[in-house]
């Protein structure tokens, strides 16, 4: 029997409990969300994250920016978020034009105040299994969401398809941190099938609509979805093939309504943390 994991109710039962925390405190934990306007699908996601933190009692700015933007002017604007007293959590939407150099930005927000958990010394911490100010957001969701479901890590095999700096890579690191067998495939990978296909835990994140088909699944795998993007009828697809698959599975996360739900949990509850480390130490 498959289980359909329900990220969505999982995600509200968190955001609840941030909820009822950050009033039963009187907290004031605030997030600013930097986007550089060259991208719709980034605008959605950004509007969706100020929406929810807005709910929670999260103070929530946008600082939307012309996509011409040059690299000084952009580092400007993170340097004035990175000193000012009011925010607690900053994000960079990515990814960013091509003419700026991700990396370099990505260096101008604090550690302490970087809710992705993308700056390179809370990369450093994760990778030498050492606590972070934070973690990125969908591999937390997901381990996250393996717990809920009482799914076990540990001295499992789990294949991970898609090695980028937001999702695959830190999400290998965790899981091994977590004591799982990792393997990180991508685009030059040999052997994907014959690999995916070993896989206790099988992650797929490429962004290819219905990508991984039966072929790829072992049965009773437990198949985590991180894809998102639309098919060729323009409908929201993951990179698995849902219906193909799903019999196959133990468990399975849909899309929508699995880890992109997770995701805005988490960023959500790194924002929190961020603000009660800063209180911590301007008391
Ligand atoms: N673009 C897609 N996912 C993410 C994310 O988790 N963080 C940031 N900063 N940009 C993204």
């Amino acid at each position: 029997m498959t289980t359909i994991i329900d990220g969505k109710n999982l995600s509200e039962k968190i955001l609840k409990n941030l909820k009822e925390e950050i009033i039963e405190n009187n907290y004031t934990p605030s997030l600013a969300v930097v986007i550089v306007e060259n991208n719709p699908a980034s605008q959605i996601y950004v509007r969706n994250k100020n929406k929810k933190a807005l709910e929670l009692g999260i103070k929530s700015q946008i600082v939307e920016l012309d996509e011409n933007i040059s690299q000084n002017d952009l580092e400007k604007e993170v340097e004035r978020l990175a000193k000012d007293n009011g925010i607690n959590a900053i994000l960079v939407q990515l990814p960013l034009p091509k003419h700026i150099d991700a990396q370099r930005i990505i260096e101008k927000i604090p550690p302490n105040k970087d809710v992705d958990g993308f700056h390179p010394y809370n990369a450093g911490k994760l990778l030498s299994n050492q606590n972070p100010f934070a973690k990125p957001c969908t591999p937390l969701g997901i381990i996250k969401i393996l717990d809920e479901y009482n799914i076990t890590i540990e001295g499992k095999n789990v294949v991970v398809v898609g090695r980028s700096n937001i999702v695959g890579k830190p999400l290998a690191v965790m899981l091994t941190n977590l004591n799982a067998t990792v393997t990180l495939c991508h685009s030059k990978t040999q052997n994907l099938k014959e690999i995916c296909k070993s896989a206790d835990i099988l992650i797929g994140a490429i962004g290819k609509p219905k990508f991984f088909t039966h072929e790829f699944v072992k049965n009773n795998a437990v198949v985590i979805d991180v894809g998102i993007s639309r098919d060729e009828n323009g409908k929201l697809s993951g990179d698995f093939d849902f219906e193909d698959v799903k019999d196959l599975t133990s468990f399975i996360t849909p899309v929508p309504k699995g880890v992109g739900p997770m995701t805005i949990a988490m960023l959500m509850s790194n924002t929190l943390e961020l603000y009660k480390i800063q209180k911590t130490y301007s008391n």
